[in-house]
């Protein structure tokens, strides 16, 4: 086998596969025991700017549950923190922003993000892709949408009343921070991908905020020139977002080869939703994970039954894992959905 006849790309591309391919969106991290003893004593973001430290805790899951693809250990506000945004990751809380995003005087603070910027990010996925054999590295990135909500809000939010406020209130402003955030987004996929990544995602994960007509209005545009700068680099480009269901065909729009799906819609209505040609992403829910394990097996068939009859299928959780998952429990899913699905 080689990283391109992998279980994992050949079901981006839809193509049959030996057994339906397994990973988990925040796979590196909390849960596992190594990951924090990895970590401990060390800034989560100067941990992602440690190309060794990233390179053992982006394998960790790997060699733990035989997951079918590892994906970057780093956070989508690593770009702008390279770009000199005085941000920082608060441990229990997120990202945190020192001086939001406001007026029109904050865009110069945002320049083009050049690969020298990040060749933490580079080095890392050369080491990881000499390590990982035969199986896919993921890249990814924060779409402008999202990303543009920590710097608006200057941290998580719940409601995104400034972002919102910009968006509908300065639409010009709104549209040249999207862009921006574009360009700088584009530019840290291509490093990933330059250095040697299988694949990319793009994280929009609260983008599940907007009402159809408002993320075709006021974010497709920016979320479709990031899909497209990456479009002919030949690697499978997944777009995701929770809280997505009224959204699921536009993110297809946006330009993915792969769309990820929360645990709120079927997969058989997403696909209807998502229309032909693509492969999709999920979605069992990670809270489910908590349950006895008969509970969770019998819910990850549910997921397996409802993507029976789609051409490609990536399993993964809806969202990423939460921190006090058992690990255990997540290396049986895995073993599980392979025997299961083992052709
Ligand atoms: O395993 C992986 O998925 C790769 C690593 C990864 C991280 N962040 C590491 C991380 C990925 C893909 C991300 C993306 C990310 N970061 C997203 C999109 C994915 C999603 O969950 O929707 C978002 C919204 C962020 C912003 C962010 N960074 C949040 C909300 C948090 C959690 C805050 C908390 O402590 O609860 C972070 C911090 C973060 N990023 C951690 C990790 C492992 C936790 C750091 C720690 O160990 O304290």
């Amino acid at each position: 086998m080689t990283v391109t006849d992998s279980p994992f790309l050949r079901a981006c591309r839809r193509e049959p596969v030996p057994h339906t391919p397994v990973w988990f969106m925040r796979q590196a991290g909390r849960s596992l025991p190594e990951y924090r003893k990895a970590r401990e004593g060390i800034a989560m973001l100067d941990s992602c700017m440690r190309p060794e430290l990233v390179t053992e805790i982006t394998l960790q899951p790997v060699r733990r549950h035989q997951v079918d693809a590892a994906v970057l250990f780093s956070d989508i506000v690593i770009p702008l923190r390279a770009i000199g945004v005085d941000l920082d990751i608060r441990p229990g809380v997120g990202p945190v922003v020192a001086r939001p995003f406001r007026s029109r005087a904050d865009l110069e603070r945002l320049r083009p993000l050049e690969p020298d910027d990040v060749k933490y990010v580079s080095e890392a996925v050369r080491m990881l892709t000499g390590e990982l054999g035969d199986t896919p590295l993921i890249g990814f990135a924060g779409a402008p949408f999202t990303l543009a909500s920590y710097l608006v809000e200057g941290g998580p939010s719940r409601h995104h009343e400034h972002t919102k406020a910009l968006m509908y209130g300065d639409p010009a402003l709104w549209a040249e921070l999207l862009d921006r955030l574009a360009g700088i987004t584009s530019a840290f996929l291509d490093v990933q991908i330059e250095a040697g990544a299988s694949a990319v995602q793009l994280f929009d994960s609260w983008v599940g905020a907007l009402s159809p007509a408002d993320y075709r209005r006021a974010v497709l545009p920016a979320s479709a020139r990031v899909l497209g700068a990456v479009a002919d680099r030949g690697v499978p480009r997944i777009h995701f977002g929770v809280g997505t269901g009224e959204l699921l065909g536009l993110l297809a729009e946006a330009g993915a080869d792969v769309v990820g799906v929360d645990w709120r819609v079927p997969l058989d209505e997403a696909a209807r939703r998502v229309g032909l040609g693509r492969a999709l992403q999920g979605n069992l829910d990670p809270a489910v994970l908590f349950a006895p394990r008969e509970a969770v097996e019998a819910e990850a068939d549910r997921v397996l039954k409802a993507a029976a009859g789609l051409p490609g299928h990536v399993f993964n959780l809806g969202h990423g894992v939460l921190p006090d998952t058992d690990p255990d429990a997540l290396t049986r899913l895995v073993a599980y959905v392979h025997e299961r699905t083992a052709r």
